[in-house]
């Protein structure tokens, strides 16, 4: 019989209970990091949306709080959907849209509300609500309208929203000086349907490395290729905003993250002057089996932003090596058409290691992860020399979930290096320091501890390694 925690996870954050999807308002204040996320807190699913909220010092040990808002007054009377935070002086804002269904049956055919709102917060925990400070979108036909991230640039307050004219995504901009009075700045970019999406959810703009970033999630791209699989995406384009609100892509969407559960990503700027970012570890269509056990949702682990030329990298956040216990060297050498059971065990691991490719025949080589003794369960991250990619196989992770996912990996290249988190319902790939990441959810059985090295009609040579056991947090 299944126990109720099995998928429960030990370092990511998730609900105390009930449902999470978009991580919110993600801010540093009075020396402490604080999330907060889309929460249903009745059930395991999507409700009308309550701003969950936890806060921590290293960004590893995290303090569940009250939660922060709840819907129910007239301009959020069914949801307060995401949003962003911002400190002035002492105070803690959210900024965040109000939803209101304007049918009783919560159908979007009977038609939808969305307003941005303001609430402030002088301890961090206790929050006031001020009402909405937009009350209508641009545009009479713009119904979705909503996700404020607000900034700072040039002393002035910036707001860029996601909105949904027709069946074309816009971003668009508001300036104030005071987070409650603000002027339409005008729509800074539009997309097509066929090739961008219908709406872009949950945008973000922020400055790196002196280049401007639109980080968005764009619903209904269709696949192309190897890229957008998911049917929610979350990706970046690089560009230039200029003074009037207009933003001029210098680049094309990529995805952020090639996982199968990885959506509505925002980021905060650290005290250091890092850019660490945040997803949702699911997306709308993933399939979701911890519901069963009356929870659901999660967030991926921070991670630091970077750009390497036009590529948008991710790094695990450095302070994440405080979760390492005992460690033990990953030394596989070199395999010759053959499986081998490794000494190491665990749901709860990292995982540093190499694929050497110079001197490697095997069509694929990689590890078997969460195996079961009969190895009916696993999951594959492996390199497959036909197509030259890095391949994750989620087919037999448990609980039917099914799918794989996969990045390129560059003709001169000789060598991939890997690091990999595993939590009990949970696999983060970075690929390369941080130039690809795969995150996507697994749920095998909490007794499919085993891990085999492989190759496959061939030599397969990996780089010697390391393997940490992780701290169990009950997050
Ligand atoms: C993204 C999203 C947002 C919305 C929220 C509602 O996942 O659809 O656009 O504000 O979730 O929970």
């Amino acid at each position: 019989p299944e126990r109720s925690d099995d998928y429960r996870l030990a370092y990511h954050l998730a609900p105390p209970a009930g449902w999470m999807n978009d991580p919110n308002g993600l801010v540093h204040f009075r020396g402490e990091y604080h999330v907060f996320y889309q929460h249903h807190p009745y059930s395991p699913q999507w409700g009308p949306m309550y701003w969950g909220h936890a806060k921590s010092t290293d960004l590893v040990h995290w303090e569940h709080l009250p939660i922060a808002l709840a819907p129910g007054d007239p301009y959020d009377r069914d949801g307060c959907f995401s949003g962003s935070a911002v400190v002035v002086e002492d105070t803690l804002y959210l900024i965040y849209t109000g939803h209101i269904w304007l049918g009783d049956s919560g159908n979007e055919e009977q038609g939808i509300r969305q307003v941005q709102c303001l609430a402030s917060s002088n301890d961090g925990i206790n929050f006031t609500k001020h009402g909405a400070v937009i009350e209508a979108a641009p545009h009479p036909d713009i119904v979705h309208f909503r996700d404020p991230k607000v900034w700072q640039r040039d002393g002035q307050w910036w707001m860029a929203l996601g909105a949904r004219l027709g069946d074309d995504p816009q971003l668009l901009l508001y300036r104030s000086q005071d987070l409650y009075h603000w002027d339409y700045l005008g729509c800074a970019l539009t997309g097509q349907r066929e090739t961008d999406g219908y709406m872009w959810e949950c945008p973000d703009v922020f400055t790196l490395q002196g280049r401007e970033v639109f980080l968005y999630s764009p619903q209904g791209l269709e696949p192309i290729g190897y890229e957008h699989w998911n049917r929610f995406q979350n990706g970046y384009r690089l560009g230039r905003l200029d003074e009037t609100g207009g933003f001029t892509p210098a680049t094309d969407f990529h995805e952020i993250d090639h996982g199968h559960d990885f959506y509505a990503a925002q980021t905060l700027l650290a005290p250091d002057g890092r850019r660490l970012l945040w997803a949702w570890l699911d997306m709308w269509n993933s399939p979701m089996p911890s519901q069963a056990h009356q929870w659901c949702g999660a967030l991926s682990l921070p991670r630091e932003l970077f750009l390497e030329g036009d590529q948008l990298r991710m790094r695990p956040a450095r302070e994440l090596t405080a979760l390492r216990q005992s460690g033990q060297a990953l030394t596989i050498g070199s395999l010759e058409a053959q499986s081998q059971v490794l000494d190491i065990r665990g749901a709860l691991l990292e995982l540093e290691f190499g694929l050497e490719l110079t001197g490697s025949t095997a069509e694929r080589f990689g590890l078997a992860l969460r195996c079961s003794e009969d190895r009916g369960e696993q999951t594959l991250v492996y390199f497959d020399a036909m197509a030259r990619r890095l391949v994750l196989d989620r087919q037999h992770s448990g609980a039917g979930v099914e799918g794989i996912r996969s990045v390129p990996v560059a003709p001169a290249q000789t060598r991939i290096a890997l690091r990999i988190f595993l939590d009990r319902s949970s696999i983060e790939i970075f690929v390369d320091d941080g130039a690809y990441s795969l995150s996507s959810r697994i749920y095998p059985h909490p007794d499919s501890l085993g891990i085999s090295a492989f190759a496959v009609n061939g030599r397969g040579i990996f780089k010697e390694g390391y393997a940490w056991q992780l701290a169990d947090l009950k997050l």
